[in-house]
């Protein structure tokens, strides 16, 4: 069964190795994930496969988000990728925080984030020189009422 769920300290090294996978130039260490499982409990999501038992539970992808609409992040396993698994914990935040606006970054070099943004509706609003360090983000952001793609 798939289904979505709060982050445990359980889920930790599975979220590890998603994020090494996801973003290998910059990714977030152990106590980052700790910070953010403190400053956002309630949202900050799994995505996961427990098909096959609860021991062998499966994390396939998370988002951590604020209240207010910040993506903080946002990754899928690599080979979980384009089934649809993104759409999904976006869907569900936006849904569950009834959000009218949501934006998040995301590196000029990442084009497979921005068409998946793109596809959920989302434009590009601005660009923050070096954000990155040596890259530059764009902002990207979904304002309810002006689209018709999610
Ligand atoms: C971006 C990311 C989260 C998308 O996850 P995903 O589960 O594969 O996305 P979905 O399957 O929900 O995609 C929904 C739609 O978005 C678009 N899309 C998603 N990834 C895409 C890609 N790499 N290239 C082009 N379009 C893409 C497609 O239209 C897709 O629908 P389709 O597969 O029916 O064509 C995933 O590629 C990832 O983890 N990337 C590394 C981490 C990252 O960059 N995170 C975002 C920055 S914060």
């Amino acid at each position: 069964m798939l289904m979505i769920q709060p982050f445990s300290l359980s889920d930790l090294e599975s979220i590890l190795q998603i994020e090494n996978q996801s973003f290998p130039k910059s990714p977030y260490d152990w106590i980052t994930f700790l910070n953010l499982h403190y400053l956002y409990r309630e949202t900050f999501w799994v995505y996961i496969n427990t098909s096959h038992g609860q021991k062998e539970e499966k994390i396939l992808g998370y988002i951590i988000f604020s209240q207010d609409g910040h993506i903080i992040s946002i990754a899928v396993h690599p080979h979980h990728r384009r089934k649809g698994i993104a759409k999904e914990l976006l869907q569900r935040a936006m849904k569950a925080s009834h959000l009218q606006r949501v934006w998040a970054e995301v590196r000029t070099s990442n084009q497979g984030a921005q068409a998946f943004y793109s596809k959920m509706g989302f434009r590009v609003t601005g660009m923050v020189p070096n954000y990155y360090g040596n890259e530059d983000a764009l902002i990207i952001q979904w304002i309810s009422g002006t689209d018709d793609s999610y």
